[in-house]
């Protein structure tokens, strides 16, 4: 008797990012407001980390809020309806608790009915995990359109007395939705991960997120670009071709870093580098969509620019892809 053989259904040779959105709390917390309650200074923090400001959420203001409104703010920005999506990701490492996830209920409050729905906790590299997951699902047939949103309210896991932590995290999540391509706009994903370091970022007694600050710096600026360049390579491009680089929010100081590293490498000195983090803050996995929605509203990032994500952190994971700016 002879075997029945699968049919494969073939997905479209190539993806894009169709829209983008993103939210952030409305409350506005200024390196001044954290120095009255912790022995820090505005100059220690922009100097050491470059951020002037961050939102943070209010109490009833929860991960999933934000996602749905992030979420629908890239499906609105795609001119596409939530029927149209089938799939929806979030990447976050901050829900309350690991069940239920974040996406099955983003998903039905945006309205994607029956959706494949998954959350992905590879930290601040979340957002770059999903898009190639994302982009890869469309690829193969499995998913039609696919709604990948970074969200994070990481003041629920922070000391907010913990001076070393509580200046770098803020909230907030970013969106983008993705979907077939006449012309190939999304590149492969390059990622990995390095288990070895473990520790050095984690959460104590399973409530607060602890880090080694120095030796996740020196990975970061070290570690990274390399990861940025592989993105490139995999995508057929040149670091001459880079218009604009948005390495995840980490610190200003590993932005420019590994900028520095890719120019030296020959990217352009016009690239445009994201600094987002000097008025958000680092929101993990919301924080690279994040960029990128306020970069199109800036007008830094244009349509059609090449656009080079990386994102790094907690694992230790990392990821990163080259994509064309919707
Ligand atoms: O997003 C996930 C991945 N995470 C990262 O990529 C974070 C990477 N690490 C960093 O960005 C930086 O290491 C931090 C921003 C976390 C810390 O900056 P740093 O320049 O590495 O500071 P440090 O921990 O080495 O501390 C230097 C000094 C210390 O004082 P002493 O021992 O030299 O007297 C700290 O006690 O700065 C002190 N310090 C502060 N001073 C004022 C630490 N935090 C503060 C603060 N305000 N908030």
């Amino acid at each position: 008797m002879s075997r029945p053989a699968l049919k494969l259904k073939q997905g479209p040779a190539a993806t894009r990012v169709l829209g983008v959105g993103s939210t952030q709390p409305d409350k506005i917390v200024t390196n001044d407001d954290l120095s009255q309650i912790m022995d820090t200074t505005d100059q220690w923090i922009r100097d050491r980390v470059g951020i002037i400001e961050r939102r943070f959420a209010e109490k009833d203001e929860l991960l999933v809020d934000m996602a749905v409104t992030a979420g629908s703010r890239a499906l609105a920005d795609a001119g596409l309806e939530p029927s149209e999506v089938d799939t929806v990701i979030v990447p976050n490492c901050t829900m309350p608790a690991p069940i239920p996830n974040a996406a099955a209920q983003v998903a039905d409050r945006i309205g994607v009915k029956r959706a494949g729905a998954f959350d992905i906790n590879a930290a601040c590299a979340g957002f770059c995990y999903g898009l190639g997951v994302a982009s890869d699902l469309i690829r193969s047939g499995s998913s039609g359109r696919v709604l990948v949103i970074g969200a994070e309210k990481l003041t629920d896991v922070v000391d907010p007395l913990d001076r070393a932590n509580a200046i770098i995290f803020a909230d907030g999540a970013g969106a983008a939705v993705v979907g077939p391509s006449d012309e190939p706009g999304i590149g492969p994903v390059a990622w990995g991960s390095a288990g070895d370091l473990v520790d050095t970022i984690y959460m104590r007694d399973h409530k607060y997120i602890y880090q080694e600050g120095q030796s996740v710096f020196r990975w970061a600026t070290t570690q990274i670009a390399p990861i940025a360049m592989r993105a490139l390579e995999l995508a057929g491009l040149e670091p001459s071709d880079v218009d604009v680089l948005i390495p995840h929010q980490a610190n200003l100081r590993i932005v420019e870093a590994i900028a520095k590293r890719l120019r030296a490498r020959g990217a352009r000195e016009d690239m445009v580098v994201a600094d987002d983090i000097k008025y958000s803050g680092n929101t993990s996995s919301a924080s690279i969509p994040m960029a990128l929605d306020h970069m199109r509203a800036a007008g830094t990032a244009k349509s059609g620019d090449v656009v080079l994500a990386v994102g790094f952190g907690a694992g230790l994971s990392y990821a990163g892809q080259a994509f064309l700016c919707p």
